[in-house]
């Protein structure tokens, strides 16, 4: 086993492992592993953009308004005051880093999504994700203290023990090409590794999304919450391939609307925002008249949205749509909803720190208590820059204190034996189906009890596999593994939330308990691991 011993050890490559590695750099040796290639993350395929106020029609009270309106009772408003006020330096910063966002008449130019009472999503066209990766790639690329490690992928993590305390002391990563283990000791970790909705049969999400910032968190201890609030987005083209191909929501901002099969515009049946309303309720929506209409799509109608402006602001969406043969300036778009964004995860403080020493989290990865119960739609990327960047700041600090990872005394040495080395996709699928199943948008009791019990069984079943691995397993293989474990364990974490909490609150619909119960259920969902 090759040790590398690092100040600061980054999992992840959104832009949030992006942003944090490039501002502790300045001061620390930083080892990043992401187990692709850097381009393949959750961030890389947002369209929407970042919300910030930035013009003066805008205020942050504005802001916090409605991100507090749509996390339903849940979103801490300390930790939302805190993002809503940064995201002017956010965007800033960003620019700084070589972003480019769209202008008009030289400002930049603003966009709108559902729940946002103002025009103040800044974007890149329909590219966003990809423009920032692409600039902070560049930037992390050029800088001398940065050492990227692709195709590497952190299987658990480290416990070590500084001064009778236990804490994180790094990670145990696979070189996912060379099949072989390297123990990754740091001083400190941040973890980046995006969200879980990979999880899902349907999902607009790269299959790299499979949680496994908060397995592995999960499993040396740290706090999790908030599992239960997956955020299904309403518009995903139909049919829906591995990763199904987003509508961006900026396309009912700029006044695409939704129809059913009898041509009706039906939001606003379902709230006065119409269109516009958060995205659980019109995802609710969409599932509602999907199930009425016993069709396996509805429809979004950008007909009447004037053809230069659809090819100036949404260069991608027409050539997604028209390379499956539907030119939306002339056909409605065939739609579904699909899994989209986790608002659980590892819990932080506002700095980024986790309920273990010496280990952060930051972007989906984290539960900063920003979201609540519903992410307001653009509020991620933000969420990953201002936290990443808090983040930095308080690790650096604590540096200080900590010591070479050579004086670490870390207590979990690992091998690969554990781990089943045979493809496992069937038991993948299978979990897929199980929690489309049972924990979708509209959920009942005996389907998350019997989701529960399913996700054991494939829990039992990828214990079976393991105990006849061959020792001489390959890297492709042991990586598939760990990520379906992954898999298995967040689903079972986001059963076990869901299961909590007997109510229906922001993306949590329960049919059973059709109403909020501020009396037992206004607080977050937390599991305490035992570590
Ligand atoms: C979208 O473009 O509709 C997605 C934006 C987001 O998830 O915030």
């Amino acid at each position: 086993m090759r040790p590398i011993d690092t100040d600061i050890l980054v999992v992840g490559s959104g832009i949030a492992g992006l942003t944090f590695a490039l501002r502790v750099a300045e001061y620390a040796d930083v080892v990043l592993v992401t187990k692709k290639d850097r381009l393949d993350s959750n961030t890389n395929y947002a369209q929407g953009g970042i919300a910030a106020v930035v013009s003066s029609g805008d205020s942050f009270g504005r802001h916090v308004e409605d991100t507090l309106h749509a996390g339903a009772g849940l979103c801490h408003i300390d930790r939302v005051r805190t993002l809503v006020r940064s995201g002017p330096q956010a965007v800033a910063d960003l620019i700084e880093w070589g972003v480019q966002f769209s202008r008009s008449e030289g400002r930049l130019a603003l966009g709108i999504e559902g729940g946002h009472s103002k025009a103040r999503i800044v974007h890149s066209q329909d590219r966003t994700g990809a423009a920032i990766e692409d600039a902070l790639d560049r930037a992390v690329a050029a800088h001398p203290r940065i050492r990227v490690l692709e195709n590497h992928m952190a299987l658990s993590l480290l416990a070590a023990r500084l001064e009778g305390r236990r804490r994180c002391g790094g990670a145990w990563v696979l070189d996912v090409k060379s099949g072989s283990a390297i123990q990754l000791i740091s001083r400190a970790t941040m973890l980046a590794a995006g969200g879980s909705s990979a999880v899902y049969q349907h999902t607009t999400n790269p299959a790299i999304a499979t949680g496994d910032g908060v397995a592995i968190a999960h499993r040396i201890g740290a706090t999790v919450a908030n599992m239960e609030f997956t955020q299904f987005h309403p518009t995903a083209l139909y049919p829906a391939e591995e990763r199904a191909f987003l509508i961006s929501e900026a396309l009912r901002g700029e006044g695409a609307i939704l129809r059913n099969w009898d041509g009706d515009a039906f939001m606003h049946a379902y709230d006065v925002r119409g269109d516009l309303a958060p995205r659980d309720i019109v995802a609710r929506a969409v599932h509602s008249e999907l199930r009425n209409s016993a069709k396996p799509h509805l429809w979004l109608d950008a007909r009447h949205i004037a053809r230069e402006r659809m090819e100036e602001r949404f260069p991608g969406i027409l050539e997604g749509c028209l390379s499956k043969d539907i030119d939306p300036r002339r056909d409605p778009i065939p739609i579904v909803p699909a899994a989209h964004y986790m608002c659980g995860g590892v819990w932080t403080d506002r700095d980024g720190r986790t309920t273990l020493p010496g280990l952060f989290a930051a972007g989906e990865t984290a539960c900063t208590g920003v979201h609540g119960a519903n992410r307001l739609a653009s509020n991620s990327l933000l969420e990953a820059v201002v936290f990443a960047e808090r983040a930095a700041a308080r690790m650096l600090q604590e540096l200080a204190f900590v010591p070479a990872p050579g004086d670490l005394e870390v207590l979990t040495p690992q091998d690969l034996s554990g781990f089943p080395a045979a493809p496992l996709s069937d038991l993948r699928n299978r979990l897929k189906q199980v929690m489309w199943d049972h924990l979708g948008i509209v959920r009942t009791r005996s389907e998350m009890h019997a989701g529960a019990e399913l996700l054991e069984g494939l829990r039992r079943e990828w214990w079976q596999l393991s105990q006849r691995s061959e020792p001489s397993g390959n890297g492709i293989h042991w990586a598939e593994a760990a990520e379906t474990l992954n898999m298995i364990d967040v689903a079972r974490l986001a059963v076990r939330c869901a299961r909590w909490r007997r109510e229906s609150r922001g993306l949590h619909f329960v049919t059973d308990f059709p109403h909020r119960d501020n009396e037992s259920f206004l607080h977050d969902s937390t599991i305490v691991a035992t570590g």
